[in-house]
């Protein structure tokens, strides 16, 4: 007998290992149903359970107990039981809350996106997109914040941070001189190095591929073009610090900045050292792979699309000419 439980979310049922969140059960069936998460981080022990966006219906609690869960919850900290039947993008209640969730993170985020370095890779503005409303019951003063430098290569815009403490989690865990953390409670919170410390640690500039927002961004790249207009390359070293896996993001023969490398869930495959990050932008120090997989639904592959004609497309004479334009663009990518 197998040692698996069967969960069901959105009318789709996957087998998982006992003891497996609901998010991740989710991310193994993929596509639409997978639930928003902007705090949980699969690499990060203990991320999750802080933004609330992925909240689910639990309209059946497993096949012992069927009784469905009084409230919603959140995904990325409730454990799958065997039967057990969600509902995400199926459930209006969700789709309902879910909305009040992102109104609650843009109570004090700015939308600056046409000034964001994050802007087209920013978890919270696909959010807003998807769920936002045009306008906030919050009538109060928001917070704001001087920009604060952590550091000379890293940048922290404590207005745009929801709060979601993946960072701090990085300089918890992947860091070994925790110099970072959040002070103050509730509407007081904010992101600190204790009296601007910077974080001296190779592994530091982690903190700027974690943040879902554009709160921590890389100084190196700031304002130095939209990320839609770059064109991202996996590439490696041979790097005594880390993998050395790599993307670069080149704008023409330039690499204007280097990140590590993101899943479909927007999370890095590997964490990569500052030297890698910061100081090894020419081409002659990496190896190229190719050209980096980007989701068909991101702004980053606007007009950068591999045209794959149909086979009939490729033999018929009328269609080849019909369709020369794309052929040429195919070609020229
Ligand atoms: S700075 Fe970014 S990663 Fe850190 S808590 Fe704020 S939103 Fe999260
Ligand atoms: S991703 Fe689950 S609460 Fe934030």
């Amino acid at each position: 007998m197998s040692d698996k439980v069967k969960v069901t979310i959105d009318g789709i049922t996957v087998e998982v290992e006992p003891g497996t969140r609901i998010l991740n059960a989710a991310r193994q069936i993929g596509g639409d149903i997978v639930p928003p998460a902007m705090c949980y981080y699969s690499k990060l022990e203990g991320s999750g359970g802080k933004c609330r966006t992925c909240l689910v219906k639990v309209s059946k609690g497993s096949e012992k107990d069927p009784r469905p869960m009084p409230k919603l919850v959140a995904s990325c900290r409730t454990g799958v039981m065997d039967g057990m039947e969600v509902q995400n993008i199926t459930s209006p209640e969700v789709i309902e809350a879910r909305k009040g969730v992102v109104e609650i993170l843009l109570i004090n985020h700015p939308l600056d996106c046409p000034i964001c370095d994050q802007a087209g890779e920013c978890h919270l503005q696909d959010l807003s997109f998807e769920h936002g409303v045009g306008n906030s019951r919050y009538e109060f003063v928001r917070r704001t914040f001087e920009k604060i430098d952590l550091g000379d290569k890293i940048q922290l815009h404590m207005t745009r941070c929801i709060l979601c403490y993946r960072c701090v989690y990085v300089a918890n865990q992947i860091t070994d001189n925790r110099l970072h953390g959040i002070l103050g409670r509730g509407d007081a919170s904010e992101i600190s190095t204790y009296i601007e410390k910077a974080i001296d640690n190779d592994f530091s500039g982690n903190v700027i591929d974690v943040c879902p927002v554009g709160a921590l961004t890389d100084k190196t790249f700031r304002f130095k073009n939209r990320v839609w207009f770059t064109k991202p390359v996996d590439a490696h070293r041979d790097c005594p610090s880390c993998k050395g896996k790599v993307t670069l993001w080149y704008k023409g023969d330039e690499v204007l900045r280097v990140t590590g490398r993101k899943d479909q869930f927007g999370e890095v495959e590997d964490f990569i050292c500052n030297t890698c990050r910061f100081e090894t932008k020419n081409t002659s120090s990496w190896v190229i792979e190719g050209p980096r997989q980007i989701s068909k639904t991101s702004v980053i592959s606007a007009n950068h699309y591999e045209y794959t004609p149909l086979p009939v497309i490729k033999e018929n004479k009328k269609l080849i000419d019909a369709n020369k334009v794309e052929f040429e663009r195919a070609s020229k990518i």
